[in-house]
């Protein structure tokens, strides 16, 4: 489904990919770990052509994308929940899921039965919502995108515990279906929640990859790169 492969990615004259490469297989679920600052977010741009990488080749469904403008990819089927949401504030909950929205699949009535509250909020300005709806927002108009592969940039990021749980409850019921997904975690317990393959990152360069289980024994890895005890 999707192939990266070899990767350098910089912003003007700074270096942040170091050679990445990885892959997620049709219906998988795979996480990316790493601290704050590690690459994570540099590697989705890479991905969904806003910071296109200087070398390496990025393969979606076997096409290069990796020279692709971003509209392009999107509609080919990556679809992105960007990291803080990037929700339109004065806009309406209907109107920032219908934002993007293409019929195939996921509808408005789809995205309403998976969270119940965007339908209470439909009408309501997207700024008004809390935080946790305000991620569910951004899901739910990712969805609507109908991709194949879904891209999440720290979904968990900024909710309460209770939220963190939910989250990932419907990262996890979305995965098989149509959709493969790139979940992009600090949160370590989430991340292995939901995936059946994971990578750790550390300064643009993938320093781990396995399953939950060995990145879980691990303790070298989970204590050098995620601060995990
Ligand atoms: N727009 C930018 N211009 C220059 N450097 C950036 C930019 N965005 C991120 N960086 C740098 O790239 C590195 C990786 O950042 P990022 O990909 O956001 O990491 P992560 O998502 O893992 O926290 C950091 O050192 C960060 O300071
Ligand atoms: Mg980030």
């Amino acid at each position: 489904m999707l192939e990266v492969a070899g990767v350098h990615t910089y912003y003007g004259e700074s270096h942040i990919l170091h050679g990445v490469s990885l892959r997620v297989a049709e219906g998988e679920a795979v996480a990316l770990l790493g601290r704050n600052g590690a690459g994570k977010t540099t590697l989705i741009r890479s991905i969904v052509g806003f910071t296109p990488p200087r070398e390496g080749r990025i393969l979606f469904e076997g096409a290069p994308i990796h020279a692709w403008p971003p509209y392009r990819i999107s509609r080919r089927g990556v679809a992105l929940v960007p990291q803080g949401r990037r929700i339109f504030a004065p806009l309406t909950v209907r109107e920032n899921l219908l934002l993007g929205a293409r019929a195939d699949g996921w509808t408005l009535e789809r995205v309403f039965e998976l969270f119940p509250r965007l339908r209470e909020r439909a009408a309501q300005a997207g700024g008004t919502l809390s935080g946790g709806e305000q991620q569910m927002l951004a899901i739910g108009r990712a969805l609507l995108t109908n991709g194949r592969l879904l891209l999440l940039d720290e979904p968990s990021e900024g909710l309460a515990p209770i939220l963190v749980r939910e989250i990932g409850r419907v990262v996890k019921g979305l995965k098989g279906q149509r959709l493969s997904i790139l979940l992009v975690e600090q949160n370590y317990h989430l991340a292995l929640q939901v995936a059946d393959r994971v990578y750790v990152m550390n300064k643009g360069q993938i320093v781990y990859e396995g399953t939950p289980q060995g990145l879980e024994a691990d303790e070298e890895v989970k204590r050098r790169y995620l601060g995990v005890a």
